[in-house]
């Protein structure tokens, strides 16, 4: 399982942090590092042009080229090291002075007039071997009657040697990102996340027998708040669904006993002393009625069994529903009358519904009105459509019901106090199937008490557009 698995969100998000980091950085460095570079070369410019103008002004006023040339002490001591240049020349002689201790090459640059302004766009730019930049800039003067052509260029080893310093130190920025955001980032993260591990290992502790404990969301990020929220949801509809189903077990071995606890002592009483075959035949009718509310128990349940799981396939057809109230109706006619009920219907509706389980729905529902209704009373069943909704409601007049009692109507194996010492062939499982078949529909199966007294099922279906 483990060989497969994804790199850590940890270590991904870390390294993403990181790497972003790391090029917030560099391109900060990199800016930084071009301005830098612009001033200095400009101030190399300024300080070309500056010498250039002083000893053109030097040259044209007040000394000769002759007495230059006998004191070379004079310029050496102006210029700063060997990274300057400096040639005086007449146009087509050998240099008077070349101050040129590297012997670097020049680049060719444009002879600036006499008197005509200097200005850096006069400057040519020009590189070592080594790589190393150089500016220059040539003027012309005239000194003395002679026309002499000054040449001064600065090469930028010493600056060039401290931006390197500078690029090396925010290379070393850029790697110091990009370590303490991974660690950091690492740290932050693992503690963020802290919460999923106790999830997964509150998760692994979960057992049947443990369905009860939850989740502590209060130090939770919000983020995984609702993770966290929607865990312990979980946890809720599980353990209930579980006391359910333990519940269910449990109501299940009871309702079963007693009938099956009734056959055996019926059989064992039979069995004492010979019994003449009349009371044979006795034993075993009464012994086939236990047996057949049995079946449709175990029938029953079988079909809950089967709606849980959600195997079962809807047949949807469309219904007229006038029709199907019809044969209800005249499917209950005698039980109606046997205790002198009159069943009204009233509207009708097309739907869209498995036709076997939609008269099982509503066969479950008259029957149940016409067991529970009042002897002699009313009972109304209507179809009813709008709101994106077909209803069908079932109404009967009946005992009052307490508001608990009515939540606990459609629970398996639930029945009232009447229905328990009245009818032996009641089990108590024909609203839960109902409620099934309308989940099965995506619909809902309701209960009300319009008034003391009057009890109203009624079964929703959703039209398709609302579904
Ligand atoms: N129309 C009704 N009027 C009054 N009480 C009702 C009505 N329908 C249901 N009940 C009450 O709800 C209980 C549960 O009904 P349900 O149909 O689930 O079981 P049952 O009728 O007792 O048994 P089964 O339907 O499995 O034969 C009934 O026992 C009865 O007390
Ligand atoms: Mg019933």
């Amino acid at each position: 399982m483990r060989a497969g698995r994804q790199p850590s969100l940890t270590l991904r998000s870390t390294l993403a942090f990181s790497v972003v980091a790391m090029l917030a950085v560099a391109s900060a460095g990199m800016y930084l590092y071009e301005t830098m570079k612009d001033a200095v070369m400009t101030r190399t410019d300024h300080a070309v042009l500056a010498r250039l103008d002083h000893f053109r002004k030097l040259l044209q006023y007040d000394l000769t080229l002759d007495k230059l040339q006998g004191s070379p002490q004079l310029f050496e001591n102006m210029l700063d090291s060997e990274d300057d240049i400096f040639i005086i020349t007449e146009p087509d002689k050998p240099p008077v002075i070349m101050v040129n201790p590297l012997h670097a090459p020049l680049p060719l640059t444009p002879v600036v007039p006499t008197n005509a302004p200097l200005s850096v766009a006069d400057m040519r730019s020009g590189e070592l071997a080594s790589g190393v930049p150089m500016r220059a800039a040539t003027v012309e003067v005239m000194s003395s009657g002679r026309r002499v052509h000054l040449t001064a260029a600065h090469i930028a080893v010493k600056e060039m040697a401290t931006l390197a310093n500078f690029r090396n130190r925010i290379l070393s920025s850029v790697a110091l990102a990009f370590v303490l955001t991974a660690v950091l980032g690492y740290v932050l993260l693992r503690r963020g996340l802290r919460p999923l591990r106790r999830m997964a290992s509150h998760a692994a502790a979960i057992t049947p027998a443990r369905l009860e404990s939850r989740m502590d969301n209060r130090d939770t990020p919000v983020e995984l708040q609702q993770l966290g929220d929607a865990y312990n949801a979980m946890l809720d509809r599980l353990a209930d669904g579980y006391q359910r189903l333990t519940q269910f077990s449990a109501d299940l071995a009871h309702e079963i006993r007693t009938p099956v606890g009734s056959l055996m002592g019926h059989c064992q009483v039979a069995l004492r002393q010979a019994r003449t075959a009349d009371e044979y035949q006795a034993l075993l009718a009464s012994n086939l009625e236990e047996l057949e509310r049995i079946s449709r128990m175990v029938e029953s349940i079988l079909f809950l069994a089967r709606a849980d799981d959600a195997q079962a396939a809807l047949n949807r057809q469309t219904l007229d529903m006038a029709q199907e109230l019809q044969r209800v109706c005249g499917y209950f006619e005698g039980l109606a009358e046997e205790r002198q009920l009159i069943v009204n219907t009233c509207g009708d509706a097309r739907l869209s519904a498995d036709p076997l389980l939609l008269r099982r729905a509503l066969s479950n529902l008259v029957a149940n009105a016409i067991r529970y209704a009042d002897e002699g009373s009313m009972i109304d069943i209507r179809v009813l459509e709008g709101g994106g909704e077909c209803r069908i409601e079932v109404e009967n007049q009946g005992p009052v019901l307490s508001e608990s009692t009515l939540g606990k109507l459609f629970d398996r194996f639930y029945r009232g106090d009447a229905s328990r010492h009245q009818s032996s062939d009641s089990n108590g499982l024909g609203l839960a199937i109902v409620t099934a078949i309308m989940q099965l529909h995506g619909g809902a199966a309701t209960v009300e008490q319009p008034a003391p007294g009057r009890i109203r099922f009624a079964l929703i279906f959703l039209k398709p557009a609302a579904r």
